[in-house]
């Protein structure tokens, strides 16, 4: 008996680990066997208290006034050298780091206990008939969120900052689909096509300010804050997370870029289209989301508000009614 139980102690259980291992996560369009409902088995994290992404819903959180300005350093410049995008296999994204980018792009204020420098962004997409973001607002996805992922200037890599529940901060951002193309994308959107299957990658035709990715400046300080996690394995709950409220405008056609031109699967390998690549919604538990002092809170107040108040609401709608006939 305790030979058995040795047995599997030493071979058993590596086994499983290496197994799981070799086969990798996954979204659910790309296999129904790795998806977001099994990431807990390759990491134990992604089964946590204070997991991302969440649905913001506004009609149960309150303003923090001290949510003022985020402090945004280096992203209203374009900096010399070169940025590269690659197909990691779960998503494209755009290194910012490194020799590359010399001086400093970083976020600070806001609340954030300190300064966070970028590191890189990368997208979240549905299909050509579903919506892909990850954060909802109001029970509502979006097309399309970019994550901004930053680095807390304490640590070198984000393999140290995982500890710490304030190791990271990452800057989510929904889309809106537009009749217009948003041309500040037009150098992403070009540079997709070449880096269609997993592991390829490619120098951006030119760099460009990291701010013209974002909404018009004005809406800048209405944003979401809440305590969270990375929203792949290995989900660690390193990350102080500031959802935008506006959406980032983009057209149709270039939504379809991401959509329906990226493969899940490498040269060689049967094509797999790179579609629904978000994770669900995950339970808030015990958390808090706050409201950025401009950003919409309270909404919603018709929903859950007694008759009472419905009636007042609907007796002062017929008073403006009657006050706009007699002037
Ligand atoms: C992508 O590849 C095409 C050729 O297929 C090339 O003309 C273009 O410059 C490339 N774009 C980028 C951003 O490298
Ligand atoms: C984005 O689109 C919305 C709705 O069409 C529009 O009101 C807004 O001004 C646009 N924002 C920018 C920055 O163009
Ligand atoms: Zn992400």
């Amino acid at each position: 008996m305790e030979g058995q139980a040795m047995w599997l102690t030493f071979f058993a259980l590596p086994l499983i680990g290496q197994a799981a291992a070799a086969a990798g996560w996954c979204y659910t369009s790309q296999s129904a066997s790795c998806g977001p409902e099994f990431w807990k088995t390759f990491s134990h994290n992604c089964g946590g208290e204070n997991q991302s992404p969440v649905n913001i819903d506004r009609a149960k959180i309150s303003k923090d006034k001290s949510l003022g300005d985020i402090v945004f350093g280096g992203y209203d410049q374009a900096p010399p050298g070169k940025w590269r995008i690659m197909n990691d296999g779960h998503t494209v994204l755009v290194s910012l780091d490194g020799d590359n980018t010399p001086a400093p792009i970083d976020i600070s204020g806001a609340g954030l206990p300190n300064v966070y420098r970028a590191l890189q962004f990368h997208f979240h997409w549905g299909s050509l008939k579903q919506d892909g973001s990850e954060h909802y607002i109001d029970g509502k996805q979006y097309p399309m969120e970019l994550h901004i992922v930053h680095l807390s200037a304490k640590y070198k890599s984000i393999a140290d900052a995982k500890a710490d529940p304030n190791g990271l901060a990452v800057l989510g951002l929904l889309f809106r689909v537009t009749p217009t193309d948003n041309a500040n994308y037009n150098t992403i959107v070009d540079a997709m096509k070449n880096v269609t299957l997993e592991g390829e990658s490619v120098d951006l035709a030119s760099t460009f300010r990291l701010d013209s990715l974002l909404p018009s400046a004005d809406k800048l300080s209405r944003y979401y804050r809440y305590q969270g996690s990375l929203t792949t394995p290995d989900c660690a709950e390193a990350v102080i997370w500031t959802v935008f409220e506006e959406p980032v405008n983009i057209s149709r056609s270039q939504l379809n870029v991401f959509v329906d031109s990226v493969h899940f699967t490498a040269t060689g390998e049967e094509r797999k289209k790179m579609t629904n690549n978000f994770r669900p919604p995950q339970p808030l538990r015990n958390r808090k989301i706050s409201a950025s002092r401009d950003a919409t809170a309270n909404r919603g107040t018709m929903r859950g508000t007694s008759l009472p108040a419905l009636l007042l609401t609907f007796l002062i709608g017929q008073h403006m009614v009657h006050a706009h006939r007699l002037s």
